[in-house]
């Protein structure tokens, strides 16, 4: 009853709950709950990802905005460079946020769920790695 209640909730666009790590969508027996988390805590800020319960940001409009993750498919190794390099121009977003395990942790979650409301592949070139400088 309370799960229907949620998906009501969430169809209408209602949520009870801001931003953090309340609207994960991931189970904590899931092997990329610790990822969620952490995307949560460090990159929920500037990304939007349903599946890390990150809606909206406090920031949207701004110019430190992150692409919105439900849009794009991304892959782990994509992950791991944004992260390492500040995203994929290295002009905005910081670099290395989390590292090591944790990098890791946060590029399989983000690969797993990212892209749900991608209508088509979202741009071609972009799937594979970043753009030519
Ligand atoms: C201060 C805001 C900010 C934070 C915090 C941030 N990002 Fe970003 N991110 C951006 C911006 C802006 C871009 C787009 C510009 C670029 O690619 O350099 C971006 C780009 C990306 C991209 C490339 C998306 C694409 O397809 O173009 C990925 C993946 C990404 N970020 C993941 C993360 C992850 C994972 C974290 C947390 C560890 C994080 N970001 C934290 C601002 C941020």
């Amino acid at each position: 009853m309370i799960l229907i209640a949620a998906a009501i909730a969430a169809a209408l666009g209602i949520s009870a709950c801001g931003y953090g790590e309340q609207g994960l969508a991931v189970k904590q027996s899931e092997p990329t709950y610790n990822g969620a988390v952490l995307f949560a805590q460090h990159c929920s800020g500037c990304h939007t990802l349903t599946a890390a319960g990150t809606q909206g940001s406090g920031n949207r409009g701004e110019r430190t905005q992150g692409p919105n993750l439900d849009q794009r498919e991304e892959s782990p190794e994509d992950v791991m460079f944004a992260i390492q390099n500040g995203g994929f121009s290295g002009a905005i977003m910081p670099q290395n946020i989390v590292v090591g395990k944790e990098a890791e942790e946060v590029a399989e979650f983000v690969a797993k769920y990212a892209g749900a409301n991608a209508k088509e592949a979202s741009r071609p070139g972009q799937k594979t790695g970043p753009p030519p400088p």
